[in-house]
């Protein structure tokens, strides 16, 4: 532990080498399925950031990046789930081959959001790559392509995952302790 941890970590769940060996794995899988053709990764900022660049050195295809800023709030009667986007693409998808790269997929409320909005621009194919993949907590079923880690419904932080916006720059995923 250096001191960019945080003081309340409960447990290590994901080391920097489990980090590294999986994104590998999942970069070859991406390889293979896109060979011949060009992939646009778009990354949600920010925390698929670092994912994101890590996936993309590994990936052995022609590959172009780019990102997209979302917001989401609450409605008024208080459900989660309103979504805009609060910083869009610089460049067009149509007729291109488009890997949406996320974190982490919850309630999968922001994924359903930006599948519809980004199917709307002619993309040639659109997937998803997530790093992480917190499936007890859906209200909404989404398809996702390629996830590296399932994790139980606890809250994370590290490669890229924040508290109060600390803590993305852990090479580690970890569980933190229960707020009390
Ligand atoms: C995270 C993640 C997804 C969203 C998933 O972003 O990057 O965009 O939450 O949640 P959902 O499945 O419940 O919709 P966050 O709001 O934490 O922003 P950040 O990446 O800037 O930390």
């Amino acid at each position: 532990m250096s001191i960019a941890s945080p003081p309340n970590i409960e447990r290590v769940l994901f080391t920097e080498e489990q980090i590294d060996r999986r994104i590998r794995e999942v970069a070859a899988e991406i390889s293979r399925d896109y060979q011949g053709r060009v992939v646009k990764l778009i990354g949600v900022l920010k925390g698929s950031v670092f994912f994101l660049t890590t996936l993309a050195r590994y990936v052995d295809a022609p590959l172009k990046v780019d990102f997209l800023g979302i917001s989401s709030f609450s409605n008024k009667s208080g459900a989660p789930g309103v979504v805009r986007i609060a910083k869009d693409l610089d460049e067009s998808i149509e007729g291109e081959d488009v890997l949406l790269i996320e974190d982490i997929v919850d309630t999968g409320l922001t994924l359903r959001y930006l599948l519809q909005t980004l199917s709307g621009r002619a993309p040639n194919s659109l997937s998803v790559c997530t790093f992480l993949d917190r499936n007890s907590r859906r209200l909404v079923q989404v398809p996702i392509n390629y996830r590296c880690f399932e994790i139980p419904d606890r809250f994370v932080v590290g490669f890229g995952l924040d508290y109060n916006q600390l803590y993305r720059n852990l090479g580690y995923v970890a569980v933190m302790k229960p707020q009390t």
